[in-house]
C-alpha cells in the first residue's frame, strides 16, 4: 500500500504574493498540479494534500482530484504539517511518500526509483538527496560514511549516498563547516508509515526558525537511506520569483526537446513556449515568438507563427497561422489565419477557409472555402459554404443590452464596408452593395442595396479658405483670456 501526502499549506513568503505558492503557475499548471500528477503515476491507494494559507483557494484549483484535504491551521513547520495526516492514516499500513509541494519539476521515473529503493532495502525512511554544485538554501544532508570535504567543487558527481543518513541540518542552522556539504534534501521522501508515525510526535523547535523541522523525524529512525538523483534540476524548490523563472526555462527545454524529438520544428525554439498540455503532430513547423496554451492540438503540416498565440483550440491540417491570436476555437484542414487576426470565443473555421488581415471573429461559424479577408469583425454569425465577406464588413451584434446572431447563406457576397445588424438572416447566393446597412432579412438570390444614393449637385463651389502665409503660419497663437 502506498500513500501520498504533499505540503501545501505554506505562504510562500519569499514569493511575495497573496496568491498561495503552491498555486503560482509554471507552464499552464500550478506546482502543486506537477506534484500531483507525479504522484498519481505510482497509483497510490490514498493521496492528501496538505492546505492552510489560502485553503479555500487550493480546494477549489484541485476540485476536479480526487483527493483528501488535510488542515494545518497554524504554519508550524514541515513536521507539524505532517503531524496533521496522522488521524487520517490510522488504518493505513504501508509506505508514505512526503512530497514537498514546491518541487514541480520531479520526474514519476525519480519517484518510482525512490519507492521501489525503499522497499527492496526495507528502510524506515529513504530520502531523494542531490549533490549540488550550489547548494545555498537546501538543507544538508549528513551520511555515516560521507566524505564531505573531498566532494569537487562542481559539476555532476557520480558519488552514490554511502551508509546511512544521520541527520539533516537546514542550511540556516549549519555551521560553516557543515555549510561545506553539498549533499541536499530535496524535500521529497518514502517513509515506512508505521515508523513515521511513531517519530512524529517527538520533534521539538529547537532551531533556528523555531518550528518543527519534518527532516529531525531521521535522527529518530533506521536505516534511513539517501538517493542521489541522477537530473539535480529535478529537485529545484520555487520559493522566489527567480526559481520559478528557473524552473519554467527548465520546464520549457524539456517540453521543447520532446516535440522536437517527435518530429516537431521548431524556429528559434528560445523565442517560442509551449505549455504541457499542448499536443502538436509530426511536421508542424513552429515559427518564432509563438506561445501555444493550454489544450491546444496542431495538426500535421501545419505552420505557427511568426508571432502567434493560440490557446485551447485546435488547428488542422496544413493550416497556416502569421501573427495572429486565436483563442477557445478550431481551424479546419487547409485554412489560413492572418496576418494579424484575432479569433475568440468558440469560433469554428471550416476547411479551406482565409480569414486575412485585422478580421475578428468571436462566437462564430465560417462554412468551407469563405473567405473573410480584411478588416471585418463578425461575432455571433453563421456562413455557409464559399461566402466572401467583403472588407470592412462589420455585424452588430449587440444592442447594448443583448448579442444578436447574424446567418449568412452559401456563396453570398458582402460589399465593402457592409453593416449588418443583427439579428439577421441573408439567403444564398446574395449580394449586398457596397456600404449597405442592411437591417432586415434578406432572401436568396438578390442584390440588396441599402445606402443612400449617390446625390451629384452641379456648378456647386465651396467659398473658398482664405490663403495663409508661411508668416501667419509661424506666428505663436494669441493666448486666450481667462474669464
Ligand atoms: C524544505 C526542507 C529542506 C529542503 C527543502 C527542499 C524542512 C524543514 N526543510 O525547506 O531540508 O532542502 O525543503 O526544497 O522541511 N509547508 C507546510 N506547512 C508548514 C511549512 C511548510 O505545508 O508549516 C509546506 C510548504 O507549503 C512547502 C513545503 O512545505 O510546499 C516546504 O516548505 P518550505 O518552507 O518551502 O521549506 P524549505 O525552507 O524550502
Ligand atoms: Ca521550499
Amino acid at each position: 500500500m502506498v500513500a501520498v501526502a504533499i505540503l501545501a499549506a505554506g505562504k510562500g513568503t519569499r514569493m511575495k504574493s497573496r496568491l498561495p505558492k503552491v498555486l503560482h503557475e509554471l507552464g499552464g499548471r500550478s506546482l502543486l498540479e506537477h506534484v500531483l500528477n507525479c504522484a498519481a503515476t505510482l497509483q497510490p491507494q490514498r493521496q492528501l494534500v496538505i492546505v492552510g494559507y489560502g485553503r479555500d483557494e487550493v480546494r477549489s484549483a484541485l476540485a476536479q482530484h480526487s483527493i483528501t484535504f488535510v488542515e494545518q491551521t497554524e504554519q508550524l513547520g514541515t513536521g507539524h504539517a505532517v503531524q496533521q495526516i496522522i488521524p487520517h492514516l490510522q488504518d493505513f499500513e504501508g509506505d508514505v511518500l512526503v512530497l514537498n509541494g514546491d518541487v514541480p519539476l520531479l520526474r514519476p521515473q525519480t519517484l518510482k526509483t525512490l519507492l521501489q529503493t525503499h522497499q527492496d532495502h526495507g528502510n524506515a525512511a529513504t530520502i531523494l538527496t542531490a549533490q549540488l554544485a550550489e547548494p545555498k538554501g537546501y538543507g544538508r544532508v549528513f551520511c555515516e560514511e560521507d566524505d564531505l570535504f573531498e566532494l569537487p567543487a562542481r559539476g555532476r558527481f557520480e558519488l552514490p549516498a554511502r551508509g546511512r543518513v544521520t541527520q539533516i541540518i537546514e542550511d540556516r542552522d549549519c555551521t560553516p563547516e557543515q555549510r561545506q556539504n553539498r549533499r541536499v534534501n530535496a524535500g521529497i521522501y518514502c517513509f515506512r508509515w508505521s515508523e513515521l508515525a511513531r517519530v512524529l510526535p517527538q520533534l521539538q523547535t529547537d532551531n533556528d526558525q523555531q518550528e518543527y523541522y519534518l527532516t529531525d523525524v531521521v535522527k529518530f529512525m533506521s536505516p534511513v537511506m539517501a538517493v542521489d538523483v541522477t537530473d539535480d534540476q529535478e529537485i529545484l524548490g520555487i520559493n522566489d520569483r527567480l526559481q520559478l523563472a528557473t524552473a519554467t526555462e527548465i520546464l520549457q527545454t524539456r517540453i521543447k526537446s520532446s516535440w522536437m524529438a517527435a518530429g516537431v520544428t521548431l524556429i528559434d525554439p528560445h523565442s517560442i513556449t509551449i505549455e504541457g498540455t499542448v499536443h502538436i503532430e509530426p511536421d508542424v513547423i513552429i515559427e518564432p515568438q509563438t506561445h501555444l496554451r493550454g489544450q491546444t492540438v496542431i495538426a500535421t503540416g501545419s505552420r505557427i507563427g511568426p508571432g502567434s498565440l493560440v490557446e485551447n483550440s485546435q488547428i488542422g491540417e496544413n493550416v497556416t497561422v502569421r501573427y495572429s491570436v486565436i483563442t477557445d476555437s478550431i481551424v479546419q484542414a487547409k485554412s489560413s489565419i492572418g496576418p494579424y487576426a484575432h479569433l475568440r470565443g468558440h469560433v469554428a473555421v471550416g476547411q479551406g477557409c482565409r480569414v486575412g488581415n485585422f478580421v475578428e471573429l468571436k462566437n462564430s461559424t465560417l462554412g468551407d472555402r469563405t473567405n473573410v479577408a480584411h478588416l471585418s469583425y463578425l461575432g455571433d454569425t453563421t456562413t455557409g459554404i464559399q461566402v466572401n465577406v467583403g472588407a470592412g464588413t462589420i455585424t452588430a451584434n449587440y444592442d447594448g443590452v443583448k448579442k444578436h446572431k447574424t446567418i449568412i447563406g452559401d456563396r453570398t457576397k458582402t460589399g465593402s464596408n457592409s453593416v449588418l445588424v443583427a439579428p439577421i438572416t441573408i439567403g444564398s447566393e446574395v449580394n449586398i452593395a457596397a456600404g449597405s446597412t442592411v437591417t432586415e432579412d434578406v432572401p436568396d438570390q438578390c442584390l440588396v442595396i441599402a445606402r443612400a444614393r449617390q446625390v451629384v449637385k452641379p456648378g456647386w463651389q465651396l467659398s473658398p479658405a482664405p490663403e495663409l502665409s508661411t508668416a501667419d503660419l509661424s506666428k505663436a497663437p494669441e493666448p486666450q483670456q481667462e474669464v
